[in-house]
C-alpha cells in the first residue's frame, strides 16, 4: 500500500519527513517544484486541536502540492480524539493517515501523546484496529522511535502487533526517546524490521546528502528499506530529492541559485500560510538553508534571531547583493 515509487527500478521510494513548523504547504510546494518526492508528510496535526476547531485548521488540512501523495500525520493524547480526527481527515482526498508514535517532547509524552503510545501496546493495537476500520481506503501508518532504551525484542514485538492490527507501513527513526538530533540513528533496527516484517518499512534519520543517502539506501538490488524519509537534509536543500534521483541517473552535480530558492520559499510561505506564521516559519528554515553558504552560519544565526519578518527578507537581499558569488551553490557530495 506504499504505492508511490516503491520498488521502481529496484530503488526505494523517497519521502519528506513530517516536521512541525516546516513541512507546511509552502515548503512542500518548494520541494515539489524541484522535482519532489514520492510521499509528503504534513506537519503533525494535533487531534485535540483539530476537533476543537482552530482558526488555522484549513492551513493544516491543505493537501498542496499533490493530494494523492500526501499523508496527514496526527498526534493525540487519547484513542477517541485520534479516531475522530483521523475520520475527519480521511474525508479529504489524501493518500493516507499516519499516527505519530515517536515525538518525545516531554510536555506531550507526559500526557500520553507521541512516543507514549509505544509503551501501551494493548491500547495501541486497539487504536490501530479501530483506525483500520474507519480508513479502509487510505494508507494507515505509524512513525516510531526505538523507545526508552535499545530493546530489539520489544521493538519487534510492537511492530509485529501493529502489522497484525492493520498498518500498511511503519516508519522507524531509530533513536531512543531522549536522543537528540546530534545522535546517530541506528539503522541496524531498520534492517531488523525489514527482515522480520512483511509490510513495507520506511527508514529515517541522518540522510543529509548523497553520501549519507548511499550508506542508508543499500544497494540498488538490495535496498535496506522500502522507502527513505528525509527531514533536515531537505530543509537544507529542498532540491535534495531531485539531486539524489539525478545522481542515480548518472549526473554528478546540480547547480543551484540560493538567492532564487530562498526568495521562492518566502513567496510560497506568504501564499500558503497565515501572516501570523510567517516570522516563525521563516526563522525555522534559515539556519538549515544558510549552512549552504560559505561563512553563512552567522547569517543564519542572525536571521534566526530577527523577529521582524520584513527585516529578515531585507537582510537576505542585501546579503546576496553584497556577495553575488555566494548565490551559487553546487550540490555534489
Ligand atoms: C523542526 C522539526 C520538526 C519535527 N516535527 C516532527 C513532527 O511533526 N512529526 C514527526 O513524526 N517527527 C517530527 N520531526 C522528526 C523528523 O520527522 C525526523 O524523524 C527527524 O528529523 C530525523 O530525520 P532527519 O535526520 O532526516 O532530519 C521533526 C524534526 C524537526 C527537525
Amino acid at each position: 500500500m506504499l504505492r508511490h515509487g516503491v520498488g521502481e527500478a529496484g530503488r526505494p521510494a523517497l519521502a519528506l519527513a513530517p516536521m512541525a513548523t516546516i513541512t507546511h504547504a509552502g515548503f512542500r510546494t518548494l520541494v515539489h517544484e524541484y522535482g519532489g518526492c514520492d510521499l509528503y508528510f504534513t506537519e503533525m496535526i494535533s487531534a485535540e486541536a483539530l476537533i476543537g476547531g482552530t482558526p488555522f485548521e484549513d492551513h493544516y488540512r491543505s493537501l498542496a502540492p499533490v493530494p494523492a501523495r500526501m499523508i496527514y500525520q496526527v498526534i493525540g493524547y487519547t484513542h477517541d480524539a485520534i479516531v475522530e480526527a483521523a475520520s475527519r481527515l480521511a474525508r479529504e482526498p489524501c493518500a493516507g493517515i499516519d499516527v505519530n508514535m515517536g515525538c518525545s517532547a516531554p510536555q506531550l509524552v507526559r500526557k500520553g501523546a507521541g512516543i507514549a503510545w509505544m509503551y501501551t501496546p494493548n491500547a495501541t493495537a486497539r487504536l490501530i484496529g479501530e483506525l483500520r476500520k474507519i480508513v479502509p481506503d487510505r494508507t494507515l501508518s505509524v512513525k516510531l522511535r526505538l523507545g526508552r532504551k535499545d530493546d530489539p525484542d520489544a521493538l519487534l514485538a510492537l511492530a509485529l502487533r501493529l502489522q497484525e492490527a492493520g498498518v500498511d507501513f511503519i516508519t522507524l527513526h531509530p533513536k531512543r526517546q531522549k536522543e537528540g538530533s546530534a545522535r546517530v540513528a541506528r539503522w541496524g533496527y531498520v534492517d531488523l524490521l525489514k527482515r522480520e516484517l512483511t509490510i513495507p518499512i520506511v527508514g529515517n534519520g541522518g540522510i543529509m546528502d548523497w553520501a549519507s543517502y548511499l550508506s542508508r539506501r543499500g544497494t540498488q538490488d538490495n535496498p535496506r528499506a522500502d522507502a527513505l524519509m528525509i527531514g533536515r537534509g531537505a530543509v537544507r536543500a529542498p532540491w535534495l530529492f531531485a539531486y539524489l534521483r539525478s545522481r542515480e541517473a548518472g549526473r554528478q552535480e546540480m547547480e543551484i541559485d540560493l538567492s532564487q530558492v530562498i526568495t521562492r520559499f518566502l513567496s510560497l510561505l506568504e501564499e500558503h500560510q497565515p501572516r501570523q506564521f510567517w516570522p516563525s516559519r521563516a526563522r525555522r528554515v534559515y539556519p538549515y538553508f544558510f549552512s549552504n553558504v560559505p561563512f553563512g552560519h552567522s547569517l543564519g544565526a542572525r536571521l534566526a534571531d530577527t523577529r521582524d519578518y520584513d527585516d529578515g527578507r531585507r537582510l537576505i537581499s542585501e546579503y546576496f547583493d553584497a556577495h553575488p558569488q555566494r548565490r551559487r551553490h553546487v550540490e555534489r557530495n
